[in-house]
């Protein structure tokens, strides 16, 4: 990875037809920073101004692009299935049957469908459990019939048991591959219809009651299951994402409400037909189950009888993930991303500090805190992709958050969490996934993924979502003025994604960092290892052709914080999206999620499979050495 870096073409950013052109976008001031400056922002921002530096992080030869059925990954290296949709997990599970002719009942005991976020919890130095969502369905791989629609109420049964979290048991083999343990008292299946409860300042509103719970207290399921977080007490949080597109109604003249709308909730064209079926889902029946979703989930994988928690005082958005850190001074601080086009940044700081001494102390923490949301701004200077911001607090009674605007409580505050960011004025951001801490600096960074709407009416471009069209997506990063409780934070850009191949000069060109070689689009899943190497999944376009000349599929990188530099580690088989990270403790095995293979038909992973399969990947190191390293 010594390439060399085709410089911008500075003569032709001058070029004033261009300029113009670039003006009406508002990127103007980015392109004359791309033609020449460096992306520096603290004393400790990498230096990506010029060619890639042969990090010394970065331990391995990266690799090209692929648009091969299969997982490619980086010499020396190996990629094996885990564990894929369907296996049988809990006692009494039947095979899998590869006609997708099992059961809902037979689902329900069987690994889930769409495996996304993922933690691994250790047991000993040979045991541990992998805590994984399991998102969403590929609808004409799980029904017999093969349509992408439920079809009867067994059809969404069977959708509902594939969706959820599943916990897996595994033990090391040989050379750090590890295998599922069968039977285990461990292994569990969560699903859209397991008992769990709320917790925290929404538990009991009048919001979430509903007439098979009047206390608002007791809610069944988790669904839309993106990625996750793990707790220094070792509970697992899963987030719940895309829950609006599983609910919908028959009802002609049924009014969907501001709330309702502000959720993107779409009552006559549900992506998913539960409510066809299931009344529960029905939005003019139960109005209020609508507001049961939405929320952080926390489970205690330990303990396969213990009831599911949604953690109200984290507020209801579309989560993507949970990055929870410790503050300097003890408060346990998760940042999260609400993933939709011009949605916001989140942080939780607790009210209490974590206390390592009494895990039993520190089971409110996550009920008792300070819900804040991100204003980026621009630098003093003007100077694109650096700048400074707030932490704006959403606490009942302050600033506008009052009964006048609409908000008689803190959890009306929680339920509307957008709505209450929107009246803060906050920074709409272009699609905010996933958030991860370096372990080294304290630096969060965040993937902002991609953006088509980005400058179109009612969403201009801004200093920290600076392109117009952002097909490619950027990673932002900051640092807290002080320790992970501090309310404003100096941010700059590690990452702004984009194709040298198609876009040899100008805004979609990308960063220095990006070259021909590591190009890729839509930077998703994100993680640093011990080490501090930040690991980067994509879920993006993988056609191959045009803006996305060169990409190939859906892949892993890596990247080094300090030097900047990007290497391609891994590729995904077909039209899958690659999620999910969590090392064991070693880190000499990394799981990886492969996530819906084939959802254009074109795949037959794993193992020439007739219906492709959602699974999870182990890779290890021929040398059993660390990996990345
Ligand atoms: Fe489930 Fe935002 O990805
Ligand atoms: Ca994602
Ligand atoms: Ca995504």
């Amino acid at each position: 990875m010594t390439d060399k870096i085709p410089h911008l073409d500075a003569e032709r950013l001058r070029n004033p037809k261009r300029r113009q052109l670039l003006a009406a976008t508002g990127a103007v001031g980015l392109t004359g920073f791309l033609s020449g400056a460096t992306l520096s922002g603290s004393a400790q921002a990498a230096d990506v101004s010029g060619a890639p530096q042969n990090s010394k992080l970065l331990g391995f030869t990266g690799i090209p692009a692929s648009t091969a059925d299969a997982m490619v990954v980086a010499k020396g290296y190996r990629a094996e299935v885990l564990i894929s949709w369907g296996e049988p997990l809990v006692d009494g599970a039947p095979a899998f049957d590869p006609e997708g002719k099992n059961s809902a009942a037979d689902q329900e005991k069987q690994f889930g469908d769409n495996n996304d976020g993922m933690s691994f919890f250790p047991i000993d130095e040979h045991r541990g459990l992998l805590a994984i969502n399991n998102e969403y369905v590929n609808e004409q791989y799980l029904f017999a019939h093969g349509g992408k629609k439920a079809t009867s109420l067994e059809d969404v049964r069977k959708s509902q048991a594939a969706h959820g979290v599943s916990v897996v048991e595994i033990a090391r083999q040989a050379d750090n591959r590890w295998q599922v343990v069968r039977p285990s008292r461990y292994n569990r299946r969560i699903t859209a219809n397991t008992e769990m409860r709320f917790s925290g300042p929404a538990a009991g509103d009048k919001a979430l009651q509903t007439a098979a719970d009047p206390a608002g207290m007791k809610v069944f399921g988790t669904f839309g299951n993106c990625a996750n977080g793990k707790t220094p007490w070792g509970t697992y949080l899963t987030c719940e994402e895309n829950y609006d597109t599983y609910f919908g109604t028959k009802q002609a003249d049924f009014k969907i409400t501001p709330q309702q709308k502000r959720y993107t909730l779409e009552p006559n064209e549900p992506e998913r037909n539960w409510s066809d079926f299931d009344e529960r889902f029905d939005v003019a029946k139960n109005p209020n189950e609508f507001n049961r979703h939405g929320w952080i989930v926390e489970i205690d994988p330990m303990d396969p009888h213990s009831v599911p928690v949604k953690r109200t005082a984290l507020g209801r958005f579309k989560h993507e993930n949970a990055a929870v850190t410790v503050a300097k001074s003890g408060e346990l601080v998760v940042y999260m991303g609400d993933d939709e086009r011009g949605e916001y940044i989140y942080k939780f700081v607790s009210h209490g500090k974590v206390d390592n001494a009494n895990p039993a102390a520190n089971k409110t923490l996550l009920d008792e805190g300070t819900l804040y949301v991100a204003e980026f701004v621009g630098d003093h200077s003007g100077t694109p992709l650096k700048g400074t911001g707030r932490w704006l607090p959403l606490v009942h009674g302050q600033q506008g958050l009052t009964a006048e605007n609409g908000f008689a409580s803190q959890a009306d505050v929680l339920i509307n969490a957008r709505a209450a960011a929107d009246r803060v004025n906050a920074t709409r951001m272009d699609r905010p996934e996933w958030i991860a801490v370096n372990p080294h600096d304290g630096r969060a960074y965040c993937t902002l993924t991609n953006n088509s709407k980005r400058g179109d009416e009612g969403m201009p471009v801004n200093a920290a979502n600076p392109r117009p069209k952002n097909i490619y997506g950027q990673i932002i990063r900051w640092d807290e003025k002080g320790d992970a409780t501090a309310k404003a934070f100096s941010w700059d850009i590690f990452a702004l994604c984009g194709n040298p191949i198609a876009h040899p000069e100008g805004i979609y060109r990308g960063t220095p960092n990006i070259t021909a070689e590591n190009t890729f689009n839509s930077p998703d899943g994100l993680g640093f290892d011990r080490d501090g190497r930040l690991w980067i999944l994509t879920d993006g376009k993988y056609s191959n052709k045009g803006d996305f000349e060169g990409q190939g599929n859906n892949q892993m990188l890596t990247g080094d914080p300090q030097t900047g530099e990007i290497r391609r580690f891994m590729v995904g088989p077909k039209s899958c999206e690659l999620t999910g990270i969590a090392f064991t403790p070693d880190y000499k095995t990394l799981f990886v999620n492969v996530q819906h293979p084939g959802e254009e038909g074109d795949s037959h992973f794993p193992n020439n499979s007739p219906r492709p399969r959602s699974s999870v990947i182990m890779v290890t190191r021929e040398d059993g050495g660390v990996i990345g390293a």
